[in-house]
C-alpha cells in the first residue's frame, strides 16, 4: 500500500518549488501527498531562515507533530534552508526529528529516508554538491494540476548582501544548461502548463561561468519560442546586473509578461552601501525608467527593508521618497532582522524594534494608498487573465493574473480553467481587482496589455 507524504512549506517560490519536486521524486518511492498530518507516514518541514520569524516556525510546526511522532511513530523531517543552517544542531535541540535535508540533498531523500526506516538512525545530509545534481528536475509524469508551473534555471548566489543569509544557505551561483531547461519547459507545456516562471537568487547572472556563453535574455528568447507556453516570468532579478538587453526584451518578446520584481531594498546610497548592493539610488531610478520607456505599461514590484542597522530617519525619508517617486504596483517590506554569520548581525548599531515597527507602519500605509490608486486606475479597462482556478472566496467565480500579474476575479466556471480571457475591469481593491468576462482571447497585443486593435471589431462598446 502506498505511503502518506505530508509536507508543510515556508519560504520563498524556491522553496514551494523543492516541495513540489520533493512530492514528485518520492512519488517514484510509492508516496503519495496527503493534506491531513494525522494520515502521514512521513511529515516534512521545508523552512525558510531569511528571517528570524519564518525560521521560529519550524519550532513551532514541530511542536504540533510530537504527538503524532508519540502515538504513531510517524517518521519526521526538517528540509530548506533552516535544515542547511542548523543540520545536526536540529536533531539535537528536537530529539524526536528523525531527518534533516540541505538544499542541496533533496534528490537523495530516497536514500536517507531508507536509512532512517531500516537502520533507525537518525540522518542530516547537508553538504554542498559542487555537480548541481540538486538542480536536476523531477519532471510530471501526469498532466499537471495547475496552469502554471516554476522552473529553476539557477541557484545560489554571490553577492553577500551584508544582511543576508541565503549565499550560506543555498551556496555558490551555479546555472542549468539551456537546452536541458527548454526541454523541461516543452515537457510542462506537453503537461498542461500554459505560464512558467523561472526561479533564480539572481536571474540576472543566468550564465555566468559556465561554457555555453548565453546569457539570462538569450535564454528568454529561446523560452518564448515554446509553443503551448503563453506566459513567461521569472524572479527574482538584481538591479546591478540588470542589464539594457534585458529591459530590451520587454519591447521585442511577445510571451514575457510586462512585469518585473525589482528589490531596492533602502532608498538611501549611506545604507545600500552598508548593505553591499552595488548599486545606488539613482541607478535603481534610471533603470526603472528605461524599463517604463521600452514597456510603458510594465508592472513593478519590489523587496524593501526598514531598520537596517545605523538607519536614520533621513535615510528613511529617502527609502520613503523613492517609493513614491516610482509609486511600485506592490511592495513586499519587512523589518530588518540579524542573521547570525551574516555581517550586519555583528554591527552595533542596530535599530530598535519599537522604531522599525514604526517605520514598518509609516512605509506600509503609503503603500497600501498607491497600490489601491494603481488598481482603482484600471477600472473600465480590459486586461488579459489566465485563469487559475475557482476563486477561494466565491465558488461561482474564478480566479486568474493579468499579465502584470494582478490577481482577478470574476464570474465564471470550471471550462474557462487554463483560458486567456479577455475582461473587463469593474471593481478595484487593496489585493485584487474584480471584472467581468467578455471573451476568450485569442488574438492579443501583449506588449501592450491591450487588445489588438484587429479585435476590437468583435468587441463592440468596451473601451479601448
Ligand atoms: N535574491 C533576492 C532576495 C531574496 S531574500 C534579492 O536579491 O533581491 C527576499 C527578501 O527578504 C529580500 O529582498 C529582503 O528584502 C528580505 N531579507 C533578506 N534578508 C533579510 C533580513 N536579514 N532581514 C529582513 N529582511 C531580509
Ligand atoms: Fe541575498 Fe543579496 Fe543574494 Fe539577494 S542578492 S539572495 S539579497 S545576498
Ligand atoms: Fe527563505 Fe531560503 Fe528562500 S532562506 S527566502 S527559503 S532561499
Amino acid at each position: 500500500m502506498a505511503k502518506r507524504i505530508y509536507i508543510e512549506t515556508y519560504g520563498c517560490q524556491m522553496n514551494e518549488h523543492d516541495s513540489e519536486q520533493i512530492l514528485r521524486l518520492l512519488e517514484r518511492s510509492d508516496y503519495l501527498e496527503t493534506k491531513d498530518a494525522q494520515q502521514a507516514d512521513l511529515i516534512l518541514i521545508n523552512t525558510c531562515s531569511v528571517r528570524e520569524k519564518p525560521e521560529q516556525k519550524v519550532y513551532s510546526a514541530l511542536g504540533r507533530f510530537k504527538k503524532l511522532k508519540e502515538k504513531k511513530g510517524t517518521i519526521i523531517g526538517v528540509a530548506g534552508c533552516v535544515a542547511q543552517q542548523e543540520g545536526w544542531r536540529l536533531l539535537e535541540r528536537v530529539p524526536y526529528l528523525d531527518l534533516v535535508v540541505g538544499t542541496h540533498a533533496i534528490p537523495s531523500l530516497p536514500q536517507l529516508l531508507e536509512k532512517v526506516l531500516t537502520l533507525g538512525e537518525k540522518v542530516c545530509e547537508t553538504d554542498f554538491d559542487p555537480e548541481g545534481r540538486y538542480l536536476d528536475p523531477f519532471l510530471p509524469e501526469r498532466p499537471l494540476s495547475s496552469v502554471k508551473s516554476y522552473v529553476t534555471i539557477m541557484q545560489g548566489c554571490n553577492h553577500f548582501c551584508s544582511y543576508c543569509i541565503v549565499p550560506y544557505v543555498r551556496g555558490k551561483e551555479k546555472s542549468r544548461p539551456s537546452q536541458e531547461i527548454v526541454e523541461e519547459v516543452k515537457c510542462l507545456a506537453q503537461k498542461g502548463a500554459k505560464e512558467i516562471c523561472l526561479l533564480g537568487q539572481n536571474v540576472n547572472a543566468y550564465g555566468k561561468g559556465m561554457k555555453e556563453g548565453i546569457d539570462f535574455p538569450e535564454l528568454l528568447s529561446k523560452l518564448n519560442e515554446i509553443e503551448g507556453i503563453e506566459r513567461i516570468r521569472f524572479t527574482t532579478s538584481h538591479p546591478k546586473d540588470l542589464s539594457e538587453k534585458l529591459i530590451q526584451a520587454y519591447g521585442s518578446l511577445k510571451k514575457l509578461c510586462e512585469h518585473i520584481h525589482l528589490p531596492f531594498q533602502s532608498g538611501s546610497n549611506r545604507i545600500l552601501e552598508r548593505m553591499n548592493r552595488g548599486y545606488h539610488r539613482e541607478t535603481y531610478l534610471e533603470k526603472v525608467h528605461r524599463l517604463r520607456e521600452v514597456c510603458p505599461s510594465i508592472a513593478i514590484t519590489a523587496d524593501v527593508m526598514v531598520g537596517f542597522p545605523g538607519e536614520e530617519e533621513k535615510d528613511f525619508e529617502e527609502t520613503l521618497d523613492l517609493m513614491i517617486k516610482i509609486r511600485f504596483d506592490d511592495l513586499f517590506s519587512f523589518k530588518y532582522s540579524p542573521r547570525k554569520g551574516t555581517t550586519a548581525a555583528g554591527w552595533s548599531d542596530q535599530v530598535e524594534e519599537q522604531v522599525k515597527q514604526q517605520r514598518l507602519s509609516i512605509l506600509q500605509n503609503i503603500q497600501k494608498e498607491i497600490t489601491l490608486q494603481k488598481n482603482q486606475a484600471l477600472v473600465g479597462y480590459l486586461e488579459e487573465v489566465l485563469v487559475e482556478g475557482h476563486s477561494k472566496q466565491n465558488r461561482e467565480d474564478v480566479t486568474g493574473r493579468t499579465r502584470t500579474n494582478k490577481a482577478v476575479n470574476f464570474k465564471g466556471d470550471d471550462h474557462l480553467i487554463g483560458c486567456l480571457v479577455l475582461t473587463k475591469i469593474t471593481r478595484a481593491y487593496a489585493h485584487s481587482l474584480y471584472g467581468e468576462c467578455i471573451t476568450t482571447w485569442k488574438k492579443k497585443d501583449p506588449l501592450r496589455g491591450k487588445p489588438d486593435p484587429d479585435e476590437l471589431g468583435l468587441l463592440e462598446g468596451i473601451p479601448s
